[in-house]
């Protein structure tokens, strides 16, 4: 590109393209008011979850309308709090836990698709930690159909329904019936008292969930098919991304021995410098904040994968006709769109070799070299909008990826893809986020004796990605 937009014409519509590092383009993106997030989302999506109208109404407000931007600060306030990014990460550290417990019951080795095992788990946890009470994803049916209702949303475009692949459609059908809870009442206090999973009452914080539909619920134009809207778009862009994220990463470790094994001794390296242990089993209780200081590969291996696979175009309908830069004419109904990939591949920014996953190229005196990290576009473009749940992210994957390295030998069958060093391509149709891979390949998990409770204490964990 040799302008700041660039323009790609369609009927009907266009594709305005934004340098994402040169000409000014993202000081002018950011401020661009006829701009909207979710519209994009109902536009990409409409028709694959089969949005209802009400959401619609609420779904294409400019990203600077009050409305939505109380919504927004509904999201900041659970996740960039500290003192819930602790409690959230620490829920999802126990439960992961507990369902591991209850899957691997008695110590014989398991199969099964990475993918799918993360997608199962995580599910079942956000559901317990956003929803009320428990959620509705504690329902093994529900996870399963929506795993194949998330994962056919290509399957569910065709202009006529009856082209669509049925087995989604009446995956589409089960999941929005299920969820269809109705007129959930709103007056239901947001405070309740739950059991922590100790055996000792702890307050558990309105959920996630709560605080939405609480939200919703005052604006004007409310119809309950947007409640189920709500919590299916939850679902897709918070779990989709963090699963495909936590994924990506172990298809890499796992598909390169030596950085597999030099991982693992920072592990073991990072458990030594752990003091506290869980009382009833004498398990190392880990500190999630050391990770950063005794995990330097495992660290830039996710950034590296950010870096490649995390390449998202940041992009936003256009409301109504504007100008841009004084002198682009935006179109109302077109897209506006900043290619990371631009910016993530460009070897003045990484070196050599961009389009290689070469996770040393994060490092720098043998810690995580943060003048790099902060080159990411994975979590948006800042003044654009950035994702709120970025601390979470980073925290749950973190602490999930040295849980499953300290609990399991991973073993990837031999002939497999994974075993010949070869990582999946990520999946070529358009997605929710971070594309998935390809495919999921099969592992077999034998669970380590002694690794059965090893926990987070995520008390000293700061703000950060
Ligand atoms: C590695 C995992 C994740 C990635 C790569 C990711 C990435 C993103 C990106 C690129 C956006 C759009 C930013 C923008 O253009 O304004 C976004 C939005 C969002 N993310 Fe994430 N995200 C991840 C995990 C999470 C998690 C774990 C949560 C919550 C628990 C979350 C909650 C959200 C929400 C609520 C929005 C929409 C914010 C809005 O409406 O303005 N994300 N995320």
């Amino acid at each position: 590109m040799t302008s700041a937009v660039g323009t790609i014409h369609f009927p009907g519509k266009s594709v305005y393209v934004i340098h994402p590092e040169k000409f000014g383009g993202t000081k002018a993106f950011a401020k661009t008011r006829e701009r909207s997030l979710m519209a994009g989302f109902w536009l990409a999506y409409d028709k694959a979850i089969g949005l209802s109208p009400g959401s619609k109404h609420w779904m294409c407000l400019p990203d600077d309308d009050e409305f939505r931007k109380a919504l927004v600060k509904v999201f900041k306030a659970q996740f960039l709090d500290l003192g819930l990014l602790k409690h959230y990460s620490a829920g999802v550290d126990e439960r992961v836990g507990k369902y591991w417990d209850e899957r691997f019951t008695d110590g014989a080795p398991l199969k099964l698709n990475l993918g799918a095992w993360i997608y199962d788990d995580l599910l079942r946890a956000f559901s317990s930690l956003f929803w009320d009470e428990e959620g509705p994803f504690q329902d093994r049916e529900l996870r399963e159909q929506t795993s194949i209702f998330l994962g056919n949303l290509h399957n569910l475009m065709a202009p006529m329904e009856f082209l669509n692949s049925s087995q989604a459609r009446r995956a589409r059908a089960f999941v929005r019936q299920k969820l269809d809870t109705g007129h959930v009442d709103s007056e239901k206090s947001p405070d309740k008292t739950t059991s922590n999973g100790k055996g000792e009452e702890a307050s558990k914080p309105a959920g996630l969930l709560a605080a939405i539909r609480q939200h919703l619920f005052q604006w004007d134009a409310y119809e309950p098919h947007a409640w189920v809207d709500y919590q299916i778009s939850v679902v897709a862009v918070v779990l989709s991304n963090i699963v495909t994220a936590i994924q990506w990463t172990l298809l890499y470790i796992l598909s390169r021995p030596e950085l597999k094994a030099q991982i693992i001794t920072e592990i073991r390296t990072l458990v030594e410098h752990c003091d506290g242990v869980e009382g009833s089993t004498g398990s190392p209780v880990i500190d999630a904040a050391k990770i950063r200081e005794y995990c330097p590969h495992l660290l830039a291996t996710w950034y590296e994968m950010l870096r490649m696979n995390g390449a998202v175009p940041v992009a936003r309908y256009i409301t109504d006709n504007a100008v841009f830069m004084s002198k682009y004419e935006l179109k109302k109904g077109s897209i506006m769109v900043s290619p990371m990939a631009v910016r993530h591949f460009n070897p003045d920014i990484w070196g050599p070799e961009p389009e290689s996953f070469h996770p040393e190229r994060m490092i720098k005196d043998g810690q995580v070299n943060t003048d790099m990290t902060r080159q990411l576009g994975t979590f948006g473009i800042p003044g654009v909008g950035i994702c709120p749940g970025r601390y979470l992210a980073f925290n749950v994957a973190m602490s999930m990826l040295v849980k499953m390295l300290v609990s399991f030998d991973i073993d990837c069958p031999e002939g497999g893809m994974l075993a010949q060093g070869i990582v999946p391509k990520p999946k070529g149709h358009m997605s929710l986020g971070m594309s998935e891979p390809e495919q999921d390949p099969e592992v077999l998990l034998s669970r380590r004796a002694g690794a059965a409770s090893v926990k987070f204490d995520f008390t000293n964990i700061k703000p950060g990605w």
